[in-house]
This record gives C-alpha cells, structure tokens and sequence, in this order.
C-alpha cells in the first residue's frame, strides 16, 4: 500500500456561466475539483485549508472509513466544520475498496460546488472483472445556480416553500447548447471507432435525480456504489445524488456525433423539471467537425419502468448469501411532511402548504442538527447534544394496513430532534425504508455512512412482510438505494465499524428538511475494533 498526499485549498473563484458571474467556493480554484487517485488499500490524506469565509468539511462519499469515523467527515455528526482560515488533514485507508467514489462539501449546500472524482483502481496486478477499457473518462453531473448557492438555502428554509430550480443541468461542469449563452460551453469526449470506453458517472447533484444516456449507444453497467455488479445493458440510467455507476460502452456505431444527455427524473406528482437538459458530445474521430450531433433519446421524466428496469438488473458479480438470521429490526418511514410554522421564527413567510412550512421526518422526527458533533459529545460522553430515543417503528398514526401510508390528511406532528439510535457492535440490522409523503411522495436517494448494505428488497405501495420477496443471493452492495416512490426498500448490514453514522436522503433540500437520523455503533470488542481516539487538529466548533 502507498500513501497518496492531497492539499486542498477552499478558495473562492469568480466563475462565468450562461453570461452571468459569480464567485462560487472551490477547491485549489476547480470546478469540478482534482481527482484523487489511489489504489485499493492505500492510505490518503488530504490537508484541507480554508480560505474562504464559509465553514467547511469534506466527506469521501462511498469511503467506508473503517475504524476511521472522525474523518467521515459530515458536518456536525463526526466533526466540527473547518472554519475560516483553519485545516484539518482527512487521513484514512481505503479498506478493501475500488471502483468510484467521489468528495463533496459536507455543510450547507456547498456541494454544488465543492465536490470532485475520487477513483480508487485495483492492486496492482488485479484486473478489472470486464474487458479492459480502451479509455476512461469521470463524468459528474452536477447542478448550477446563478444565485449564491447558500443564500439560496438560506431563503429557501426562511420561505418554508420549495427551492428554485437550478439555472443549469451540467456535465463536468459544462451546461451544453440548450442553455443561453452555452453553445460552446459544452464537454466532449473524443472516441476512436472500436474502441471501449468506461464512463465513471457520479450525480453530483444537490436536488434532482437524473437520467444519463448517450444517442444510439448502449451502455453496460459493471460497477455501482464502488462494487462490481453483474454486467447489465441497458440504453438509460437514473443515477441519484450520491450514487455512481461506471458504464462501458463500445464505439460500434457509424462515424459520427452523438449526444449524451442528462435531465432530471421526476419521481414525484409535481412535475416542474420540463425541457432542461445537460447536452455534452461523444464525438468520433473523423466526423466531419460541420456534422450535428445526433440527438439523444431520455426517457420521459416520471418514467418509472426505466428506473425499475435498471434497479432489477443490478446485482452483485458473485454469489453473496447475505444473512438470514437478524439482530436488530427497524421500520423507518421517510417522507415530507408540512410543520407548523413556529412562533420561533417570526420571519417564516409559510408558503408551505396548508400554511404550514415544508419538513421531511424519518418516523416522524425531522432531524435537527446539534450544535458540536454527535462523534465527539459520545466520545466525550457531553450530555444534552443528543437523546438515545429515535423509534424502532413510526408512531400509530401510520396506518399501513389499511392502504394509504398515512391516515391523516396532513402530517404537522412530526417532531423536531436529534435522536439517535444505538445499535450494538456486530449486530446484523435489518432497515425497512418505507417512503411515506403527505405532501407528495417521491424516490429518495438514501445514503448511508460507514458500511455499506445488502438491498434486499424493494418494491411499490406498502411494505407486506408476508409478500415481500427478498434476494439474498446476489442482491447489489451499495450506500445509496433510490427507494422508489411511494414504496419500500429493505437493506442489509452488519453494524461493525465502531463510530456515528450518518443515514440520510441525498437530496440536499430535503436534507435540510430533517430526512436524516444517526445510529452510533458502539465499541467492538478488544483494542482492534476499537471506537477510534479524536485526531489533535480535529475542528472546534
Ligand atoms: Cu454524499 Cu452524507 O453524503
């Protein structure tokens, strides 16, 4: 194993987009940021600096961060954020794992503009379990606004409304030729005909699930969350904020361009994401440079049998056998629901429904983060920061026997806190994920930190023990299941790594809603499986 070392400067950088500038927070002035490159088992470490007047922390998105919690790296829950003109240096191994990861901002919404590749390549010697690429290329889909993306959190949460649509969908950075002043803002990827390419996809995204396709190509998925998965070909995919998939694809099509594009998959019953579309070129060499490019065909943007399709072909390459026999049990609904507006906070406009602000709960608490880490208050064992007490089941008033996911018209009980739920070392915890949603129901890419898990199970409408069908043989490992709208999703995982854990919808606004809760994982047996001591530059808040 080598060390691989990284500095990270988090600058701001005026940046022009779609005729318009702006200063927008970047890493070493990048937008996307620098690749990290290692190899499977390598250490990195990374001394990020902040240069900016905005707090800050870097999480290694998919980095399981064995016996390495302190530097997970989300704000709040594993450290305090890095404040102006302090650093901290990230510094973990990455334990048996390969494939693509990425980085992002792990505050605010700084993700927008924080967040980079993170490709981790085999031993030296280990080949990849598909035909060798020719090439390769990190695609990142990412969203761009005009407005100063914290302010528009900011006002967004105030208005207790939704958030605007970004300005621009992106492929690398780039808008492509359906924005204003985009026509030659585009990215490209040059091919030779006959060869084979892999395309590392990460959805960057802060709001919106996305489909991806390229015209008249297909793309065959060998990897998904950074593990290897029975190859599946297919012509779209929907790839979620906080989900990558690498694809190949052969450039077996007549001489010419092609277009890849990107638009959002809009799972929910409020459709406001018509017509916008990222547009980057797959262009052969050769194509005469006056040719168009032939246009790409999404899938229309409530397709629901396209995500299906794909979700039902990804599986692990090997026979896994997950287990059968469970330790620990828990029933969470996710969903959006609508608060009260509090006499807290007089300035709420509660454009939100039903006069009301819009919230998000996990068995109906919405998260609330607290004011140091959760990691370092168990540590420390600092009383008042968290309580003990998130449910093993949503409260009564979810009736799922009688269809409907919730039997009151308008959820405004749910209940602001900061529970946690600890869960033993070695313990084998099976999650039923239930998406609930007064307001509208949607799929929500939900992501989990420190392990990774077995999905299980999934399916529409309410979960049924007695009709649920399970794979436990080859089922996909991942950190992130869309669970489909409306419906359910069971997930499995041994609860081994010693730490506080972060589970979360990677929607950003509906991050900021409350959909999130903790599970601390306790100590391990024996020095070895030890909960980690606190590094000496981790931030104070
Ligand atoms: Cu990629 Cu908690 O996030």
């Amino acid at each position: 194993e080598s060390t691989r070392f990284y500095d990270f400067k988090v600058q701001t950088k005026r940046d022009t987009k779609l005729c318009n500038s702006k200063d927008i927070v970047t890493i070493n002035g990048m937008f996307p940021g620098p690749v990290i490159y290692a190899q499977e088992d390598d250490r990195v470490i990374v001394k990020v600096t902040n240069k900016t007047p905005s707090n800050v922390t870097i999480h290694w998105h998919g980095v399981r961060q064995r016996l390495s919690c302190w530097y997970d790296g989300p704000s709040l829950i594993t450290q305090c954020p890095i404040q102006s003109g302090q650093s901290f240096t990230y510094n973990f191994s990455v334990v048996q794992q390969k494939g693509t990861f990425f980085w992002h901002a792990h505050v605010s919404w700084l993700r927008g503009t924080v967040h980079g590749a993170m490709i981790v390549y085999p031993k030296a010697g280990v080949p990849y379990p598909f035909k060798f690429p020719d090439e390769e290329h990190i695609i990142i889909l990412g969203e761009y606004w005009l407005q100063d993306l914290q302010q528009i959190e900011k006002a967004t949460l105030a208005s207790g409304g939704p958030p605007p649509k970004a300005d621009a969908y992106t492929i690398n950075g780039h808008p492509g030729p359906n924005y204003n002043c985009s026509t030659n803002d585009v990215y490209q990827i040059d091919v030779i005909p006959g060869k084979t390419y892999l395309l590392r996809l990460i959805n960057a995204g802060l709001n919106t699930e996305n489909f991806f396709t390229i015209a008249n190509h297909n793309l065959t998925i060998v990897e998904a969350d950074a593990e290897y998965t029975k190859p599946f070909t297919t012509d779209s995919v929907m790839i979620g904020p906080g989900q990558t998939l690498s694809v190949l694809i052969s450039a077996n099509q007549p001489v010419g361009k092609y277009s890849m594009a990107v638009a959002p998959y809009e799972s929910g019953k409020i459709v406001i994401y018509q017509n916008v579309s990222a547009i980057a070129g797959f262009n052969y060499i050769g194509a005469p440079s006056d040719s168009l490019s032939l246009p790409a065909k999404l899938p229309k943007l409530d397709d629901e049998v396209a995500v299906k399709t794909v979700m039902d072909g990804l599986r692990s390459l090997n026979q896994v056998n997950v287990f059968k026999e469970i330790d620990k049990h828990l029933f969470i609904t996710i969903g959006l629901n609508v608060q009260k507006c509090h006499s807290k906070t007089p300035k709420q406009n509660c454009q939100g429904m039903h006069n009301g602000v819009l919230a998000a709960s996990m068995n109906n608490i919405s998260f609330v983060n607290p004011n140091i880490s959760i990691l370092e208050a168990y540590y420390k064992k600092i009383k008042g920061t968290y309580t003990e007490d998130f449910p093993d089941t949503p409260p009564k008033f979810y009736d799922f026997v009688n269809g409907a996911p919730n039997t009151i018209p308008y959820d405004t009980q749910s209940l602001n806190g900061t529970r946690i739920k600890v869960l033993k070392y070695g313990s084998r915890v099976q999650l039923i994920l239930q998406d609930t949603g007064i307001v509208n129901t949607e799929n929500h890419p939900m992501h989990f930190h420190g392990h990774s898990f077995y999905v299980v199970g999934y399916g529409k409408g309410n979960y049924n023990p007695i009709t649920a069908q399970f794979n436990l043989v080859d089922p996909p490992y991942m950190n992130t299941i869309g669970v489909p709208t409306g419906g359910w999703a069971a997930i499995r995982f041994v609860a081994d790594n010693p730490g506080v854990w972060f589970l979360h919808c990677h929607i950003d606004i509906h991050k900021s809603w409350g959909l999130g809760m903790v599970f601390i994982v306790n100590n391990g047996q024996g020095e070895l499986e030890s909960l980690p001591h606190p590094p000496p530059d981790l931030p104070q808040c």
